[in-house]
């Protein structure tokens, strides 16, 4: 009989660029405070990709090669690539085809996963899929977005919150019992009036007055996305801890999506959670969307032991939620 397959991050890579946007900074191009920001989101500064010409594919390339490079893996043997983001470098064709021809992959298929700030939330069960039928047995799973490109920085209720950043993980098939064991992931299309961008795509095209009358721009009714993102985010983590009997004894980390740190409190709390156990660096990257789980995972990887018990959630336009159980397959930063 054949083995059960599970699918195992076995590396982590990541990349965020170099220019630090400062709440100093952001109040002197809108009326707002560092104060105001800190304590009603908690970003104190974020990475902007600045250099005319360069979009999502660079820094998910920058990311994915330094992932290359920490596993060793063979590039040869990269069976498939998939990169979650909401702004891709174009409509078509995908951004994980141009990453694929950066990185030289010749015996991969690639494809761009889109489903917002859940982008890389939803590719760990996509991957882990593929994974466990036995049929790819190398993927590389990518969160990258530059959120600057669509950023209104005239708008003060969203500019404050977004950042550009990518990072990627390698996910290859284990018999042994550690990997991506358990998702719930939900989405609920009545997200639509509350998070999107009301032009470009075929509804309605892009044309003279979509870009005067700033129909290209991230539009949130923040409000309205935070009492769902709270009362959504908590729920599914208290269900995917409990449906495996995971409690605040046995949770080792919690990584939640990085989009407002009042609500990374209120996912910990219903956890009964310490703040120790939960990933955060939202103070210094903001909302990168797909690339926050993946950046936290780069920024504490050193920390993490084989047979921890991780608890990813995520939250995004749609809506798309849901919570992912992995079970840490490696001992810090080597494999
Ligand atoms: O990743 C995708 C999912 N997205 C999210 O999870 C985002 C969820 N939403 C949020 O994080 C929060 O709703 C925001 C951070 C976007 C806004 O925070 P809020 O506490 O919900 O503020 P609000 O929109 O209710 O606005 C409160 C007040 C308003 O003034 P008035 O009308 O009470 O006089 C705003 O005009 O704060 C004002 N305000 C600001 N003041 C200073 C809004 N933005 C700013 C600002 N600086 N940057």
């Amino acid at each position: 009989m054949m083995e059960k397959l599970n699918a195992v991050i076995t590396g982590v890579g990541g990349y965020v660029p170099d220019y630090v946007l400062t709440n100093e900074e952001l109040s002197r191009m809108v009326d707002t405070t560092d104060e105001w920001i800190m304590t009603r989101i908690g970003v104190k500064e974020r990475r902007i990709l600045n250099e005319e010409g360069l979009g999502t594919s660079y820094m998910a390339r920058k990311a994915a090669k330094q992932l290359v490079q920490k596993t060793g893996v063979n590039p040869d043997e990269i069976d498939a690539v998939v990169v979650c983001t909401t702004t891709p470098d174009y409509h078509f064709p995908s951004t994980a085809s141009i990453l694929c021809d950066k990185l030289g992959l010749k015996n991969a298929f690639a494809f761009d996963l889109q489903a917002a700030c859940c982008g890389f939330l939803y590719g760990l069960e996509v991957v882990a899929s593929m994974v466990t039928s036995g049929r790819h047995k190398k993927v590389i799973l990518v969160g990258s977005d530059k959120m600057s490109s669509m950023v209104d920085y005239s708008d003060r209720a969203t500019c404050p919150i977004f950042g550009d950043g990518a990072a990627a993980v390698l996910v290859e098939a284990t018999t042994e019992e550690y990997g991506i064991m358990d998702s719930i992931l939900r989405t609920d299309g009545k997200g639509l009036p509350f998070l999107h961008m009301k032009a470009g795509g075929s509804v309605c095209p892009p044309s003279y007055f979509t870009v005067d009358h700033k129909m290209h721009y991230i539009y949130q009714e923040g409000r309205t996305v935070f009492k769902y993102a709270v009362s959504n985010m908590s729920a599914v983590t208290a269900d995917i801890a409990e449906k495996n009997g995971l409690t605040k004894e046995n949770i080792d980390w919690v990584i939640p999506h990085q989009a407002n740190m009042r609500i990374i409190d209120a996912v910990a709390s219903r956890l009964e959670v310490p703040m120790d156990k939960v990933m955060v660096n939202i103070q210094r990257y903001g909302n990168t969307s797909a690339g926050t789980l993946p950046l936290c995972l780069w920024d504490y990887e050193k920390q993490l032991k084989k047979g921890d018990n991780l608890i990813f959630t995520a939250f995004g336009a749609g809506f798309t939620y849901g919570a992912v159980y992995v079970k840490w397959g490696y001992d810090g930063n080597v494999k």
